[in-house]
């Protein structure tokens, strides 16, 4: 039985990365008889110059149809002078929503062979293996009332950052179920301190862990805290669940800790939908110009055969050929350190050689 994927490649770098993650695909399809086939469409800046709507209606019915969607990255200069709801990021809000996925999966993990590449010191950073949830499609990114209004004799900028109970009580599940197929530990970040929004979801995730995940281990902290606690100690953190807005944060800052933002792939998911990307941008400066790190999208890859394909085999397959290309000094600009330094397109070409070396 044959899988469809949407592939979006979006804006900048995006076309790049996806690119060398559809080669991938390609190798498994002939090696691995995976019998994957996929459709691509537009989003943000792509979908905006193409269709005049960064979400367009085309891309919608293609994802709906589809068992995973597949994404680079959107956004970049040429489109931040629009309107608001047809700049590139609304399509990625809008995708993210109208899919109805709540439930973002990112995770860090430090590679040995990268050790060198992050700017912590590598006893700090040596076995890091996070796994951050963030919540997609509700807090401040999308709470009423928002927006710039008159007051007075000037503006007023306004967002809102709301959560109900179920919202948090879904994500809360998904947090503690991941935990129990890792270190069975979960921290859940707010600012319960503060603001009210926080002191429901503390409650909230709470309730869920007494009454359904009692063997899971439940901490709080603070997202200052959360932010110092990630650059001095991240090995005391196992699962991390927090709120849309946190979570961007928090993730990029993980990121960190690996050597690259390029390193690090996503996974969201929804009850009906799923959707793969990189946790990068599309990084406008290098668009273009074959130099980006395709290993978090070839990754995002892996997590699709996982947790929408039921390919687990292949997944651990794909993530073996990263380590690797890794293991043979490859590195592209970003994660260089006196090593072999290959193009996106030359570290796409060295997953898939190894990929073909073990289909034999
Ligand atoms: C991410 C990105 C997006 C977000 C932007 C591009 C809207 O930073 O996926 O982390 O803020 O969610
Ligand atoms: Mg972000």
């Amino acid at each position: 039985m044959s899988v469809n994927i949407t592939v979006l490649p979006g804006d900048g770098i995006g076309q790049e990365i996806v690119r060398e993650a559809l080669k991938v695909l390609d190798v498994l399809n002939r090696g691995f008889d995976l019998k994957a086939e996929w459709e691509e469409a537009a989003i943000g800046g792509d979908g905006y110059d193409r269709a005049g709507d960064p979400y367009p209606e085309e891309t919608r019915k293609l994802a709906h149809a589809s068992d995973a969607v597949l994404l680079g990255a959107v956004g970049g200069a040429k489109w931040e002078g629009l309107a608001k709801p047809l700049r590139p990021e609304a399509g990625l809000l809008g995708i993210r929503a109208d899919l109805g996925l709540f439930a973002n999966y990112r995770p860090a993990k430090v590679y040995d062979q990268l050790l060198e590449a992050s700017t912590l010191k590598p006893e700090v950073v040596q076995g890091v293996d996070i796994l951050v949830v963030r919540e997609l499609v509700s807090g401040v990114y999308f709470g009423q009332p928002r927006g710039i209004v008159q007051e007075g004799g000037q503006r007023r900028g306004i967002n809102t950052m709301s959560y109900t109970e179920s919202e948090v009580e879904r994500i809360a599940r998904t947090a503690f179920a991941a935990a129990r197929l890792r270190s069975n530990r979960v921290c859940s970040v707010d600012k319960a301190n503060v603001l009210e929004v926080s002191e429901l979801w503390r409650e909230t995730v709470i309730r869920i862990k007494e009454t359904e995940f009692p063997d899971v281990e439940l901490t709080h902290m603070y997202v200052d805290n959360a932010a110092m606690q990630l650059i001095r100690n991240p090995k005391q953190f196992d699962v991390m669940v927090t709120g849309n807005l946190f979570g961007d944060i928090l993730s990029d800052e993980a990121s960190m800790l690996t050597g690259s933002i390029g390193m690090l792939p996503s996974a969201s998911i929804g009850d009906k939908y799923a959707m793969y990307e990189p946790i990068h941008g599309s990084a406008p400066d290098i668009a273009g110009q074959n130099k980006a790190n395709p290993l978090a999208t070839i990754l995002s890859v892996a997590m699709m055969l996982r947790y929408s394909l039921d390919q687990a085999g292949l997944a651990d397959k794909v993530e073996a050929a990263v380590e690797a290309v890794l293991d043979d000094g490859l590195r592209t600009p970003d994660l260089a350190g006196g090593s072999k330094v290959v193009s996106c397109s030359g570290m796409g070409d060295a997953v898939c050689e190894k990929l073909q070396v073990m289909a034999g």
